[in-house]
């Protein structure tokens, strides 16, 4: 790979309710690029690999209780704890495919009734990814794939108002993908807009920052 000096990577959000595929969908955009020669990771959030990971992995599997606001405040920790990372890697060349970001931030705290300005502040002056793909799937019909796992959030009526909040997040920049067509169709859409977003990052794209 020749890089020119501002080529870089590409940061990839996907973003979803709980089921919608976004972890198998990621993976198969791994498996994607490398097959193309390009250097890539795979990233998500929550990141329960360090201290404040394990904290929000407690609570999510119930067991520890926290204020609705600190748990809010964890989550963009894991974050901003994994920036200058990300930055790093970014400006080396490698593309991050991220499962869930700080829309899924947002998006679960403000389904818990929180405001959604409150929420957004401590994500402002993360990275901005790229791009976001959506991975829409109606609540009910996530439900039926299987089952939830039975991590704190993972109800229907909870997942239709966090449905309901990512409506709200969502902006002309996002690819929306329709998550109930065969999976080999979502893989083939997320691949050609995929693949538009890193050549153009790879042409010296600048970084940007949240909320923008
Ligand atoms: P996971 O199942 O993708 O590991 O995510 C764990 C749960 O955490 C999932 O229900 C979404 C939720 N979540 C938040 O509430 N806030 C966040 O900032 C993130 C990244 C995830």
């Amino acid at each position: 790979n020749n890089h020119k000096s501002d080529s870089r990577g590409a940061l990839i959000v996907l973003e979803g309710l709980d089921r919608s595929g976004k972890t198998l969908q990621s993976r198969k955009l791994i498996s994607y690029l490398e097959g193309l020669s390009y250097s890539v990771e795979s990233w998500r959030f929550p990141d329960r690999n360090t201290g404040v990971g394990q904290m929000i992995s407690s609570y999510l599997a119930n067991k520890s209780e926290l204020d609705d606001h600190a748990i809010h405040l964890l989550f963009s920790a894991n974050r901003w704890e994994k920036r200058s990372l990300m930055e790093n890697k970014l400006r080396s060349g490698t593309t991050l495919i991220v499962d869930r970001y700080s829309f899924s931030g947002v998006a679960f705290s403000s389904a818990k009734g929180l405001d959604i300005e409150w929420c957004k502040a401590p994500e402002m002056g993360l990275l901005a990814p790229d791009l976001v793909l959506y991975l829409d799937i109606p609540p009910e019909k996530a439900a039926e794939r299987g089952g939830y796992g039975g991590e704190r959030y993972e109800q229907l009526e909870f997942q239709r108002k966090v449905a309901r909040s990512y409506q709200i997040l969502h902006d002309a920049s996002w690819k929306t993908i329709d998550a109930c067509l065969p999976i080999e169709d979502v893989e083939k859409q997320l691949q050609e807009v995929v693949l538009d977003c890193v050549t153009t990052c790879q042409k010296g794209k600048p970084l940007s920052q949240l909320w923008s």
